[in-house]
């Protein structure tokens, strides 16, 4: 019988240097879309898809995101005292079950595939999430819920799939396609960025995985991939060479990329947009602002 997902890696333990000197001394993780942390995005989607165990990867220089996930008794007991109901139950959704969450630290940055290799010991011989904080998924059913549910039927390990301009392929980890099943791949390679000579398609991995705890013992060999580093991609890729299956999983949503400047803006504004207080008066902004970059062409 398939065991149930109830645990979820975050690898969050990365320098974020594309977003100095903000993250001098704050760690990407936390930077806000709107008012809510981008590691906030990724817990509720994992409790969206029944994850019980939250275990970050974190390095020096992350303990607000510590501090984020503990209770905040002194703020909750000010805000209580005015009667701010609503923000009292926005500040205790970001709390978490005590002993819910786990911190492991990755000492040095060795790569992807080094980082989830550091929480092996707490995954045991279960299967596993990894959520890549970094990129943010807009969708009416949660990305990882629908990959948990698809994963019922297949089983195997499973990846984000999503279709990238030719040109942008060699910044992922891409599928070679052994058979399309449309909303699902049944997967023959994975190639971490590629040349575009090697991509075997334009089918990206997209940071959200459903993992067979076999994969650790693949990341034990250390074998490093492309910039030196030991890729989660690869350790996947190896999974197909013991004859175990692995599933591409095209997800139904909007991706952005939040590890770079401009992904991280276009997110901003739809976030914004969504959101019921915000849109008419953001979104006016937007008009004029279009409007006036039109008439000053
Ligand atoms: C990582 C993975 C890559 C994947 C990408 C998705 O790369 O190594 O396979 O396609 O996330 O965002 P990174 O963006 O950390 O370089």
């Amino acid at each position: 019988m398939k065991k149930r997902v109830t645990k979820a890696i975050f690898p969050v333990a990365g320098l974020g240097t594309r977003f100095l000197p903000a993250t001098k001394s704050v760690p990407k993780e936390i930077m806000t879309l709107v008012d809510r942390p981008l590691i906030q995005y990724a817990i509720d989607e994992a409790r969206a898809a029944g994850i019980k165990e939250f275990i970050f990867v974190t390095s020096r220089g992350k303990s607000a995101l510590e501090d984020y996930f503990d209770i905040a008794p002194h703020l909750e007991n000010e805000l209580r005292k005015k009667d701010k109901t609503e923000l009292l139950d926005v500040l205790k959704s970001t709390n978490m079950d005590s002993g819910a969450i786990a911190y492991i630290r990755q000492q040095r940055a060795l790569g992807l595939g080094h980082a989830v290799w550091c929480a092996r010991r707490l995954v045991h011989n279960e299967p596993f999430a990894v959520i890549l904080p970094d990129d943010v998924i807009a969708a009416e059913k949660p990305c990882l819920q629908q990959m948990v549910e698809a994963y019922e039927e297949t089983g195997g390990s499973m990846v984000a799939a999503m279709e990238v301009p030719a040109d942008k392929a060699s910044s992922y980890g891409v599928i070679d396609i052994k058979e399309d099943f449309g909303s699902m791949v049944s997967v023959k390679g994975l190639v971490e960025k590629p040349t575009p000579e090697e991509a075997p398609s334009n089918l990206a991995v997209i940071g959200r995985y459903i993992l067979s705890p076999k994969i650790m013992q693949n990341l034990n060999k250390m074998k490093t991939g492309s910039g030196g580093e030991v890729q989660l991609t690869d350790a996947i890729d190896a999974e197909l060479k013991n004859d175990r299956d692995v599933f591409g999983y095209r997800f139904r949503g909007q991706r952005f990329d939040c590890g770079s400047k401009a992904g991280f803006l276009q997110a901003t504004v739809a976030f914004g947009l969504a959101r019921e207080e915000l849109k008419d008066e953001f979104g006016s902004y937007l008009s004029e602002l279009m409007a006036m970059q039109q008439a000053a062409q």
